[in-house]
């Protein structure tokens, strides 16, 4: 029996291109570790994050293409990452360990940035990367409530030990250092060595992100941020009630400022996530949603899903129009968010199943490919 070569095997994985990088993942160095004996072919297929949408579809592909390799009779493939870290010749500001820091701002408050934040950073932690969460929100500090984390942290070897969630996100707020009901009222050059503490003075780790959830505006904060560290870019969350052009534009225009790329946005309570399944048989659903009726398609099995816009669509796409800037994701308005928010326990924990933890692992991977192809090009 002859064995496989090292070469055809290579040859027919030459046929998977990653579509943001524009090259075959051969010459892209992503297959590693191969191992033939026989007809039995194992190799490793690292991508440049866990969160990659397309990871599945590149494993089916993979084995589709070796398998048909003459005298292949087995394939195992195993989907790996190592998640490319922003400028790493940047050093005077980079945080030790810490790959990429991507703030997440508003024109707004209220908008659910401190939302979009805390189940971005869990969906990523569920795709296998290593995720720490800030809350540099210093005038309203509710991640500890949305991760249900109580107390004060602790100091070791000199460092503020951040906490660890049961998915393994580290986090760290302005919430744990003050008392819940005293409002705080900071000034800039407080804010400025605030930020810097929690950027350097916390025992991070080895970090593939920092989410950063940043006061509403562009203040003081936004500054300090992008002043003290190597920030790798800028998530913008509004909704389509306020997408204020107006707000957007300076929050675009502050980040080009200061050289942070707008990594895109994300427009969130975008309309309402329904879904079900009807008893008995029907093709389709006609409703109102208040005085304005609705149609919605019923599957063979009887099970129907859609999401129904309240406050009028296409804002968000408006805004990336005139920005020259990606849409990440959209995520809908859906009760489950806020109960989440609400017991510390964010619906992507909870519910991985649901159709809005979907949507929240979908902007999580459009997020991961985005800082991917920037890092890389
Ligand atoms: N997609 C959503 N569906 C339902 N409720 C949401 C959604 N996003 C945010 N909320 C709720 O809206 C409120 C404001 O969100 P929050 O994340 O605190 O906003 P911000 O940080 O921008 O001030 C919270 O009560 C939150 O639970
Ligand atoms: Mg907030």
């Amino acid at each position: 029996m002859s064995t496989v070569s090292q070469e055809s095997v290579l040859q027919a994985l030459r046929g998977i291109q990653d579509p943001d990088l524009g090259k075959d993942i051969v010459t892209l160095g992503f297959v590693k570790d191969m191992t033939i004996q026989g007809g039995d072919v194992a190799f490793r297929i690292e991508l440049t994050t866990p969160a990659c949408p397309v990871k599945e579809q590149f494993r089916s592909e993979a084995e589709a293409l070796v398998s048909r390799v003459p005298g292949v009779s087995s394939v195992k493939v195993k989907m790996d990452a190592q998640v490319a870290a922003s400028n790493p010749l940047l050093q005077t500001n980079a945080i030790p360990g810490v790959k990429n820091v991507i703030a997440v701002s508003s024109g707004k408050g209220g908008v659910g940035k401190s939302t979009v934040s805390v189940n971005l950073a869990v969906a990523l932690a569920q795709s296998g990367a290593s995720v720490g969460i800030l809350d540099a929100d210093v005038y309203g500090p509710n991640i500890p409530m949305m991760l249900g984390l109580r107390g004060k942290p602790e100091g070791r070897d000199g460092k503020i030990v951040p906490f660890r969630t049961p998915d393994g996100l580290v986090a760290m707020s302005m919430g744990f250092m003050v008392d819940e009901d005293k409002p705080l009222i900071l000034r800039g050059p407080m804010i400025h060595s605030a930020i810097r503490q929690f950027l350097f003075e916390v025992a991070w780790g080895q970090l593939d992100y920092l989410i950063v959830d940043l006061p509403p505006g562009t203040g003081d904060a936004q500054l300090s941020l992008s002043q003290s560290c190597h920030l790798m870019g800028a998530i913008l969350v509004t909704t389509p009630q306020d997408v204020s052009v107006h707000d957007v534009r300076k929050a675009v225009n502050m980040f080009k400022t200061v050289n942070v790329p707008v990594l895109g946005v994300v427009e969130n309570m975008a309309g309402l996530y329904l879904s079900g399944k009807v008893i008995g048989t029907a093709d389709r659903i006609e409703l109102k949603v208040a005085d304005t009726p609705v149609s919605i398609e019923v599957a063979s099995d009887g099970s129907f899903e859609s999401v129904i816009d309240i406050f009028g669509s296409g804002g968000a796409q408006k805004i990336t129009e005139l920005f020259d800037v990606p849409m990440l994701g959209s995520i809908p308005l859906d009760p489950a968010v806020r109960v989440g928010g609400d017991a510390g326990r964010p619906v992507t924990m909870t519910d991985p199943e649901s159709g809005i933890a979907k949507s929240f692992r979908e902007l999580a991977g459009e997020m991961a490919r985005r800082v991917s192809t920037l890092n890389l090009s």
